[in-house]
């Protein structure tokens, strides 16, 4: 029999997408589950796929069907499972054999994983797919770390799956060891924080103007086909079109308002702070899905505290309107201007040269975050690479300086209306605080050597100093 180009194990939701698409882009793949009923499933229900795909029982039987030098990809539940399954496979495999690890891990168990492997012939890929279910099955966003002759391996066939931008695949190869799933990890958190602007919008819209959620439907119906054209707008139209067949009522408003938050959301603002990037639109939206959960309490606070007797709708609403868009525009810049400095800093704290404008390309289809915008974070970092930041490139400093004008009035709107705008807040200042020159962690400073003789740089150059307090003379340290 014809040996199969890859293997895959883990026939779950991404897993079975994926492995039909694999096979429906010509490439011939065997299949592997736990659960061997599953797999039996999975295969009657192939179709016509069916030729392209070996369906196997046991793990002798599934490497066996890959010719070597054997990618395998391994698509389960993230963490322990993974090891489980890693160390199930290993007896198995021989020289030059990679282990792909496909789900969401977390970038630091990859590069134990990666590190693990490497003096035993074999080799480690962790790869981040994004697109959900639908991604996996017709083109996800893909983004690979591992040795640069792992992916010339898997480079085919991965280009074959993937979603395409214009013709541009949606697959890179964007380092060593965890880069790929690091850069995965941060797409999750900027997804985050864009999902929880849009909600503070829609929150603005529904009780700040009284809109119904398919007027609002309309509207984000409208700026979808404007600068905010993106699939999370898009989806957001029709969610909020959409009616409850049990109820009758619109679909959103029958569903419980508490987001879960975990794995890649909670890593993006934990490695944010371990580099040291101030990554505040991605914590609020964390936070945000935090506060979220916690209804019962909520509820119980609403009847002690009552809601903020805040101002009314705005005078002018098509005004207001035109500044909610912008304000999401310019929110959104902040959230993704943050997203890559967090990964500039992982890419020189880990040595990866993480290639900017190739993640802004590869974005740009297949996963949830697609958008024209990423197509302009593609332009601004393919002609300026090693930019500071996004929002100092030419053409977003514009687009700021376009914007926020907006922002800060709906943010001010929001305020006075008691209504919560978490991220959107966050992101009116960071740009306020990013962009002055002169702030006040000077009298941080002061506090810190007054209680701690922790010492400060001077305006003017001269070296360490104390101040005058305690002994009441400024003393060089
Ligand atoms: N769903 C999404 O939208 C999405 C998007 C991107 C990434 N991911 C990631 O993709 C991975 C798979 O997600 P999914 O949604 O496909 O999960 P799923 O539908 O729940 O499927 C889980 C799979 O993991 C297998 N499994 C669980 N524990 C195992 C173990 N100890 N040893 C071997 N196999 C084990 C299951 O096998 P059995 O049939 O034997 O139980 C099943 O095949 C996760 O890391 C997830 O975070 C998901």
């Amino acid at each position: 029999m014809e040996q199969a180009e890859i293997g895959l194990i883990g026939l779950g939701v991404m897993g079975a997408n994926l492995a039909l698409n694999i096979a429906e882009k010509g490439n011939r793949i065997a299949v592997f589950n736990r659960t061997v009923e599953v797999t039996r499933k999975f295969y009657a229900e192939a179709g016509d796929l069916q030729g392209q795909i070996i369906a196997c029982e046991t793990m002798q039987e599934f490497v066996a069907a890959i010719r070597p030098p054997r990618p395998i990809i391994i698509m389960i539940k993230a963490g322990d499972p993974v090891d489980q399954q890693m160390a199930l496979l290993k007896p198995y495999l021989s020289q030059g054999d990679i282990m792909i690890d496909a789900g969401n891990a977390n970038f630091r168990d990859t590069m134990r994983r990666f590190e693990s492997l490497k003096d035993s012939g074999l080799t480690f890929i962790g790869m981040g797919v994004s697109g959900g279910e639908e991604g996996a099955r017709h083109g996800p966003s893909i983004m690979v770390g591992g040795t640069e002759d792992s992916w010339k391996r898997v480079e085919k066939v991965l280009t074959s799956i993937s979603a395409k931008f214009n013709g541009d695949p949606c697959v890179a190869w964007l380092g060593e060891n965890g880069a790929g799933h690091f850069v995965k990890t941060i797409h999750n958190g900027i997804e985050y924080a864009d999902m929880q602007m849009i909600a503070e919008i829609y929150g603005i819209l529904r009780d700040g103007m009284g809109m119904s959620a398919s007027e609002i439907g309309d509207v984000f119906g409208r700026w979808n086909t404007g600068r905010l054209n993106s699939y999370l707008i898009e989806i957001s139209e029709k969610v909020l079109k959409a009616t409850d067949p049990i109820s009758g009522k619109p679909m959103v408003d029958v569903i419980v308002d508490a987001a879960g938050q975990k794995g890649t959301g909670k890593w993006s603002v934990i490695e944010a702070q371990n580099m040291g990037v101030a990554a505040t639109a991605i914590e609020a939206a964390v936070s945000g899905r935090v506060l979220s959960s916690q209804r019962t309490e909520r509820l119980a606070a609403e009847t002690i505290l009552g809601l903020p007797s805040g101002q009314g709708a705005p005078q002018d609403s098509t005004a207001f309107l035109s500044d909610l868009e912008n304000a999401l525009l310019a929110a959104k810049i902040a959230a993704y201007a943050q997203g890559f400095a967090v990964m500039a800093a992982a890419s020189r704290e880990f040595g990866w040269n993480l290639p900017m404008p190739t993640i802004a390309k590869i974005w740009r289809a297949g996963c949830i975050i697609r958008s024209q915008f990423l197509d302009e974070i593609t332009s601004a970092f393919t002609k300026d690479p090693d930019t500071a930041n996004l929002i100092v490139t030419p053409a977003f400093a514009t687009m700021v300086k376009e914007t926020d004008g907006a922002l800060r009035r709906v943010v001010s709107h929001a305020a006075l209306a008691g209504l919560p705008v978490p991220a959107l807040a966050s992101a009116l200042t960071y740009f306020d605080g990013y962009r002055r020159g002169r702030g006040t962690a000077n009298l941080i400073q002061a506090q810190r050597d007054f209680f701690g003789a922790h010492g400060f740089d001077r305006l003017d150059g001269v070296d360490k100093h104390h101040g005058p307090w305690g002994s009441g003379l400024a003393t060089l340290s």
